[in-house]
This record gives C-alpha cells, structure tokens and sequence, in this order.
C-alpha cells in the first residue's frame, strides 16, 4: 500500500523548504487540537481510527441488499457529496464495467446523477433505467443542494411508480445530516434508511464517512481495506518533521512553488481509471484553497490522451504551471508489442516490449520535457492501484491539503465563494426570500 513522493524536479533548496518547519509544526498541532471538536471540521483527521463501527457494519449490509436487488444502483449527490466514491469506484473497477453483463460484473451499474441541472441527463437516465431494477443513494450533507435535491424528488417519484411506496423504502438510501435539514425530515417522514455526514467533516473531505463508503461497498470494493490504507497513512503522516513527512513536503513545496509565480498546478495521470481521482483532487484543493484572492488554481489531464491537446501549452505556454504526476508502479494488467515480419507500422523496435513499458517512458520523457520547459515536477508513485493504497493516497491528500491551505492563510474548510451564484440563481428562480 506504499506511496513514495519524488521531489527531485522541483528545484528548491533543502534550505528553503525546512524554512516552513516551524509554521507546519505549529499547523499540525492546530488541526490535533481542533480534531475532536463537534463544532469545527477537522473531523476527518483521525476518521480512518475514529469512525463509528456500527455504521460502518451497516452500509455493509445494506450494499449487500442493493446488490442482491438491483440492477443499477444510482449516486445521486454534487461535489463532495459523489466525487471521493466515484474516484475510487472508476479506479478500482473495470474500464468498462457498466458494458459487461452482470454475470461477469456481479454488482449493480453505478450511474451518478444529480451532478448537474441538464434536463437530457435526466430524461436519459430515466429511459435506460426504465425497465432496470433499482436502488438509489441520495447524498447530500445539507439536504438542500438543488441539483441532487431535484434529481431526487423526480427519482422518487419514479421508484415509488415501479415499486410502490412500501417497497420503494427498501431501495431508498439516505446520507445526510445527523439532525437537520430537508433532507433529514423527509428521511425520518418516509422511514428510509438514513447514513450520517459527522458534523465535524466538510463535504470534500467525506469520502472516507459513508458518504463514500455505501456506493463503494456496492462496487464491490473492500471498504476495510480502504480504511486500513487511510490508517496506515494516519499514522505515517503523524510524523510532525518536514524533512520526513512527504505529506507536508508536498504542502510545503507547491506553495514554495506558488510564490515563484508557479500559480497553476497539474495534476496528471497516465491511468484514465484516475480521470476521477483527479477530478475530486481538484475540488478538494480548489475549494479549500481559493479564497481572499489567493490560491494555487488545480487543474488536472489525463496523459498520454491530454499531451496531444495541452501538451503544446504545458511545454511552452505561460510559465506559471507546476505539475504533479500519479505513477502507478504495478500496473494490474499489461500487453506485450509483438514482433510483426512486414513491420509496416515500424514498430518492431517495440516488440517484446509491454504496454505498461512504453506508457512509462512516455510519463519519463514527458517529466524531463516539462521540467527542461520551466514546469517544476512532483511525482507521486503508488505501488499498485487497490483499495489500500488508495486510502493511503486519499488521505494524504487531504492531511496535505489542510496544510497547504494554513500554509496559504486562507481557512482550507469554508467554501464562502459557492453560495455566490446560488444567490443569483435562486433570485433569478424568484425562490422566496431572495
Ligand atoms: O465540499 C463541499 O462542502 C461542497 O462541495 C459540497 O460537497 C457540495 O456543495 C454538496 O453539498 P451537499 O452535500 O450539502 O449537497
């Protein structure tokens, strides 16, 4: 479940960076003590120990039902509220897994919804899941985000026709606020079997509360192993030396980086499983860090696929990017380049040679191009892509980002900026009160 992070390309000093020991010890120790506060949101910080244990049972038997009785199971939830179980459920299935038959994929389709407001989306997905049996998980910490919230109320309704309202409980799953909020009274009113989002952990960094954990039990994915690597990580990161702690020398660096002008990092697989990792990477920084004017802006790419689209910006655009590289040390499958006699296709200088080989000379040569270009490197290698390793990852990202963002002086746990064009929306809704 190892995780190693290389910062040979980054070209800052030993010197520079230990410079900021001192304020990330001090960081580390805010966070430890504001972890076990109901009303503050570092929660997640000893989340991978201190988690409850009954629930935890429970989503296990609920993904065991959904799976037994369903066809397709439906993630209905924004932002954080879906993006941490649909990284992991698309890192750790198949690349195809909604094309094979359920006899070969043995656990419900997931198809994710209430992510955005598009009206073909939904029609869509109410015409494949017609004549599909279904469960669904509406995942909302507030209870109020309106897209999930109207995803939800057409959805229901759309359970309860197939299944009636006695039978559309068993195929309702709730995850929410312990007490509060719409969506917690219409739980408590229909009797549907709810999960909990602690009130001490923000939405960007619940994946690891059943926010995540139900649609990734559902997968089929080992929820115990996901949680035994984000302990394994807990205790690794705890480490309170930046000589040591990759985790904090990641923080550390990218904002050294940052105040060189580097105003944009990439972070880059060259696995398209990870397309979502990056994706819930890049609200977990995002959000936590741009404010007050401030922040370095995460983007992220998909290589090879992305170096014939941006590759051209990346090695000679503007200089303020910084990258980040996901290596994948194992791959879990590889494919060896035969010799061909006509080698018409001039490839026979790469038979014998894998697939997993050649995708990695490409990742070496891109790095030593980007970094030749101005664009100072990091490389996070995970030893193989499973549950446990990445629970490790997901956890060190977040520790990292907690800390990038006291690093920053900005507060890494508010999102102020989000309700600005809810503002405007629901005025232009003429929703009362606004
Ligand atoms: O990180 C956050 O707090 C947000 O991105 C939320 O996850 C997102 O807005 C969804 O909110 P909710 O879970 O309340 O529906």
């Amino acid at each position: 479940m190892n995780i190693k992070v290389d910062f040979e390309n980054v070209q800052i000093s030993e010197k520079e960076i230990m410079k900021l020991d001192k304020s990330i010890k001090e960081f580390a120790t805010d966070l430890e003590n504001r972890s076990s506060k109901e009303d503050d949101f570092v929660g997640w910080l000893h989340l991978p120990t201190n988690y409850d244990k009954e629930e935890f049972e429970r989503i296990k038997v609920a993904a065991k039902k959904i799976q037994e009785n369903s066809d397709v199971f439906l993630v209905i939830g924004i932002g954080g509220s879906y993006l941490g179980a649909r990284a992991v459920i698309e890192s750790l299935s198949h690349t195809f897994s909604n094309l094979q038959s359920k006899d070969k994929r043995k656990t419900p389709q997931i198809l994710y919804v209430g992510n955005n407001l598009s009206p073909n989306y939904l029609t869509d997905l109410l015409d494949i899941i017609s004549d599909k049996e279904i469960s669904l998980n509406v995942i909302s910490k507030s209870g109020t985000t309106t897209e999930p919230a109207i995803a939800f109320r057409v959805l229901k309704e759309f359970v309860e026709q197939k299944y009636g309202e006695k039978e559309a409980k068993n195929r309702i799953f709730v995850t929410t606020d312990k007490n509060k909020g719409a969506l917690k009274n219409l739980a408590n009113e229909m009797n549907y079997e709810t999960f909990v989002v602690p009130d001490n952990v923000g939405g960007r960094y619940s994946v690891l509360t059943a926010v995540g954990l139900l649609p990734i039990a559902v997968a089929g994915i080992n929820i115990d192993e996901l949680m035994e690597g984000a302990r394994f990580a807990e205790e690794k990161y705890a480490d309170k030396s930046l000589k040591y702690n990759e985790c904090y020398r990641y923080a550390a660096i990218r904002n050294l980086l940052y105040r060189t002008g580097k105003t944009v990092e990439i972070l880059a697989n060259y696995e398209p499983k990870m397309h979502y990792i990056v994706e819930w990477w890049k609200q977990l920084y995002g959000e936590s860090e741009g404010k007050e004017g401030k922040g370095i802006f995460p983007t992220g790419m998909d290589f090879t696929t992305d170096l014939h689209s941006l590759g051209q910006y990346v090695q000679e655009g503007k200089r303020n990017l910084m990258e980040t590289v996901l290596e994948i040390v194992e791959p879990q499958s590889d494919i060896t380049i035969k010799a061909d006699e006509d080698n018409v296709d001039g490839l026979n200088f790469l038979a014998g040679k894998t697939l997993d080989y050649v995708n990695k000379k490409a990742m070496e040569g891109t790095i030593e191009a980007h970094v030749t270009g101005e664009v100072p490197n990091i490389k996070i290698s995970l030893e193989r892509l499973d549950a446990k390793t990445l629970g490790h990852l997901i956890y060190f990202f977040e520790k990292s980002c907690a800390i990038s963002g006291m690093i920053l002086g900005v507060n890494p746990f508010n999102q102020p900026g989000v309700e600005e064009y809810k503002k405007n929306m629901f005025r232009l809704l003429e929703k009362p009160g606004y």
